[in-house]
């Protein structure tokens, strides 16, 4: 991945390239630059114009994982860690519990995606933010497989879709684009258009609908 920053610069002065950079050192750590230069004339003086391109030349790409307690964001997390030359993999969990369960590493990171604020300090510095979490239906108790019933499910108070599909994903999607990161690959679900399809009815609680919201 690579970022460019135009930095105009205007001197009275005539620099070759190499001069230049014995006065303006742009080029720091894994950044390298290029000018690119024109001459004007202004009161029978020459100005030189003059544009530092400064590149960032990163081999390794930060990605953020939310939901990665999750079945799917576990096998992402580790796929991106068995990676380390391309990819420094981070997480986000929701708890403790969650963090244990995929290593509790100090790269991963506890917040809670409907609270903007807490997701701050897991979105610093990424590249990439690859989105994960999903409001999770619960088995309503009493039930038995053994009777062959199919089950009921139901979500917790505050964790429905609504609130994890539509608002929690918004808030990740806002938040990476005011921390500067520079993709966001959001991990919906199919039949996101079809009001009509079973999952809706899972927990009355339209998930696909909201889904699909986030992903508008
Ligand atoms: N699995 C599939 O076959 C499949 C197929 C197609 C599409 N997808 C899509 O892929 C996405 C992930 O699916 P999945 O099956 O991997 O989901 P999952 O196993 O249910 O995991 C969802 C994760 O989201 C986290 N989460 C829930 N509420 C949160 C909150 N408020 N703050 C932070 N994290 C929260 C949960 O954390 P905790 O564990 O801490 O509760 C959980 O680890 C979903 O959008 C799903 O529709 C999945």
């Amino acid at each position: 991945m690579g970022m460019a920053t135009r930095v105009p610069f205007v001197s009275p002065t005539i620099f070759s390239p190499n001069q230049f950079h014995k006065h303006c050192c742009v080029a720091q750590g894994s950044f390298s630059s290029s000018l690119l230069s024109h001459a004007t004339r202004r009161n029978n003086k020459r100005f030189i114009g003059i544009s530092v391109v400064a590149m960032a030349h990163s081999s390794k790409s930060t990605v953020l994982v939310t939901g990665a307690g999750g079945r799917t964001g576990q096998i992402v997390y580790k796929k991106l860690k068995e990676r380390p030359d391309e990819y420094i993999a981070k997480g986000l969990v929701r708890t403790e519990e969650s963090k244990q369960k995929i290593g509790a590493a100090d790269d991963v990171f506890v917040g809670d995606i409907r609270d903007s604020e807490s997701l701050a300090p897991a979105l610093e510095g990424i590249d990439a933010l690859i989105i994960l979490t999903s409001a999770v239906p619960q088995i309503k108790p009493g039930f038995d497989p053994t009777k062959g019933q199919s089950p009921e499910f139901y979500f917790e108070e505050g964790a429905f879709p609504e609130q994890v599909d539509w608002i929690g994903q918004k808030n990740q999607i806002d938040a990476a684009k005011a921390a500067g990161v520079k993709q966001i690959v959001l991990v919906g679900s199919m039949g996101g258009t079809d009001l009509n399809h079973p999952l809706n009815n899972l927990g009355n609680a339209n998930i696909l609908v909201w889904k699909r919201k986030a992903e508008q």
